[in-house]
């Protein structure tokens, strides 16, 4: 590889995480290109971009991510999920540099009692999880020099987020109802960019779980975020995952450990303590 700081090349860069992604690296030698910069559905804008920029890491953030619309177009999923990261992977592959492809807890089946590690057979129940596991399997295909990341249930000041979300309807009044009997880990988007940062410097490729610690249900997320606005006095009706019928099946349990990073060194703090400073920040920027 070459000598001198990472060129880092981010796909997706219009995104939650690629924003946050953008945030941690050095300035001077990041490009976080959006859809209308590089779309990744073609081959050659891949290999333009990377003939141009001549990025050491691309770290590929762009996605379909609505399970509600990739189980509405199944088409549009393997396209821009699958044939998409294989593409990202050969033009990586072509050009001699390393690759971080964003997965999902999704690709675990959820029946699984605790949490999943880097090494369960994936076994995905929507069409969101089909693909971002096809993207995992085609980027393999292509390049050795691949970091797998998983991660679930990310938010971020960047878009309308569960927090976002939430955070925004408390005035509206409206009785508020949560799933109770869905868990994941509630992962702050700038604790996984800091961890990729840090991954990317340890050629300790393969897949890797990255999320912060614990697991809450959206029930208990939302309860958590509202505790830490000092919003207590809004009440939130715990129900059932039947009680929400959605297109998209969700796994009842994508709780992830972060089994591999913890060996090189890598940890991520509790969900908890994560939230309530995200909250704080939040209601601060707010008045
Ligand atoms: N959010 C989570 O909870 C979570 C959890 C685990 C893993 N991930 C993974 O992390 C990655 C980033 O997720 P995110 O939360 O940042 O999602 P996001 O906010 O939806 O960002 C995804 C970005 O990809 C762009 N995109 C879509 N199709 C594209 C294409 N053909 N070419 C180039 N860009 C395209 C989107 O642009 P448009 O806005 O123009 O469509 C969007 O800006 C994804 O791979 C996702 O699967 C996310």
């Amino acid at each position: 590889m070459a000598s001198g700081p990472p060129r880092i090349l981010i796909t997706g860069g219009g995104g939650q995480i690629g924003i946050e992604l953008a945030q941690q690296f050095d300035e001077a030698n990041t490009w976080a290109l959006g859809r209308s910069a590089l779309d990744v559905t073609s081959g050659a804008a891949m290999d333009r971009a990377l003939a141009e920029i001549k990025p050491t890491v691309v770290i590929h953030a762009a996605a379909m991510t609505d399970p509600e619309a990739c189980e509405r177009d199944r088409g549009a999923a393997q396209r821009v999920n699958v044939v998409g990261a294989w593409n990202v992977a050969r033009a990586v592959a072509r050009a001699g540099a390393e690759m971080v492809y964003l997965s999902t807890s999704y690709v675990f089946a959820g029946d699984k009692l605790g949490p999943y590690r880097e090494y369960d057979e994936p076994d995905p129940i929507n069409a969101y999880g089909v693909s971002k596991l096809g993207g995992e399997r085609a980027a393999r295909q292509a390049l050795d020099r691949l970091y797998v990341v998983r991660s679930g249930w990310v938010y971020s000041r960047w878009n309308r987020g569960f927090v976002a979300r939430l955070l925004g309807a408390v005035d509206d009044a409206r009785e508020l109802r949560y799933v109770g009997d869905q868990v994941a880990n509630p992962t702050f988007a700038g604790d996984l960019a800091a961890a990729i940062l840090r991954l990317i410097d340890t050629q300790a490729y393969g897949v890797h779980h990255l999320v912060n610690e614990g697991a809450s249900s959206w029930y208990g997320w939302a309860t958590a975020v509202l505790r830490a606005a000092g919003r207590e006095d809004v009440t939130v009706e715990e129900i059932s995952a039947e009680d929400f019928p959605r297109e998209a099946r969700l796994p009842a349990n994508s709780e992830l450990a972060n089994e591999m990073a913890r060996a090189v060194g890598i940890t991520l703090r509790p969900w908890h303590d994560a939230l309530e400073e995200f909250v704080r920040r939040w209601v601060a920027d707010r008045g």
